[in-house]
């Protein structure tokens, strides 16, 4: 793979900045392709942030994860497909209905802004979940990964592009789902890296062989000493010179 290809799978979660933090950050690392603005920037610098990364020659994932009722998810869509953003995520326990419709109004708000649709993303169980804590905390007995599977299938079915899912479970979701069905992983950490609050993680690597389509990566890059060359050391593992 060539770095160009690697840095194309590596989507930098611009989480713990502001936007001029933001800026001096990507403008040190030329090979890259993809930003994640999550809430806590999107909350901060509002959607201009999205079209300042885009003017910038990003592509931006805005990771939002929506959940709501069917009408508000088709609003917030719609418009969130407006500003630019080319991977969008909604939850997948908003239900068929909402999904449906939030995918439909993200087509109708690119179209209308004369931008390519963007891809929708179903969040399936957060990475820092595990069987333990859905069984005391939300008395669910099913093991976490049956959990993800159906979710999983909901988006599916729904029309969704992809899922965001554990590295963990890319490999069986893979099987259920064919492309170009996306399976986006973030609990990433590369060896030696401390894993924070993530508990179902795995190396870059071995989550593109697992099958994973792109990762998610923030702070093993971003609060690392020299965030350029953690992006550079990941990109390499992945196959780029
Ligand atoms: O810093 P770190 O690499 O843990 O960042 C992971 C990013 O992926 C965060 O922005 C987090 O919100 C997001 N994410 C996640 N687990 C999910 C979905 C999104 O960690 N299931």
């Amino acid at each position: 793979m060539s770095t160009k290809q690697s840095a194309d799978k590596l989507i930098l979660a611009l989480d713990g900045m502001n936007k001029s933090e933001v800026f001096s950050l990507i403008r040190d690392i030329p090979e890259l392709c993809w930003v994640k603005v999550g809430l806590e920037l999107f909350i901060s610098e509002g959607p201009d942030i999205v079209i300042a990364l885009r003017d910038y020659g990003l592509k931006v994932f805005l990771d939002l994860k929506l959940h709501d009722i069917p009408v508000t998810m088709a609003g917030a869509c719609r418009n969130a497909a407006q500003s630019g953003a080319e991977l969008i995520t909604v939850h997948a326990c908003a239900g068929i209905d909402s999904l449906v419709q939030a995918n439909e109004s993200a087509k109708e708000g690119s179209a209308q802004a004369n931008l390519p649709a963007p891809t929708l993303l179903a969040v399936t169980i957060l990475t820092s979940w595990n069987s333990m804590k859905l069984k005391s905390e939300l008395s669910l007995d099913q093991p976490i990964e049956k959990r993800v599977e159906l979710l999983a299938d909901l988006a599916f079915k729904a029309g969704i592009g992809g899922c965001i899912c554990s590295p963990l479970e890319v490999k069986s979701l893979r099987q259920l789902f064919s492309l170009p069905f996306q399976l986006v992983t973030p609990g990433i950490r590369p060896k030696g890296s401390s894993s924070d609050d993530q508990l179902r993680i795995m190396t870059p690597k071995e989550a593109i062989q697992c099958g994973a389509s792109r990762i998610v990566v923030g702070r093993p890059i971003t609060q690392s000493i020299s965030p350029v060359s953690s992006f550079q050391a990941i990109c390499k593992e992945l196959g780029g010179s």
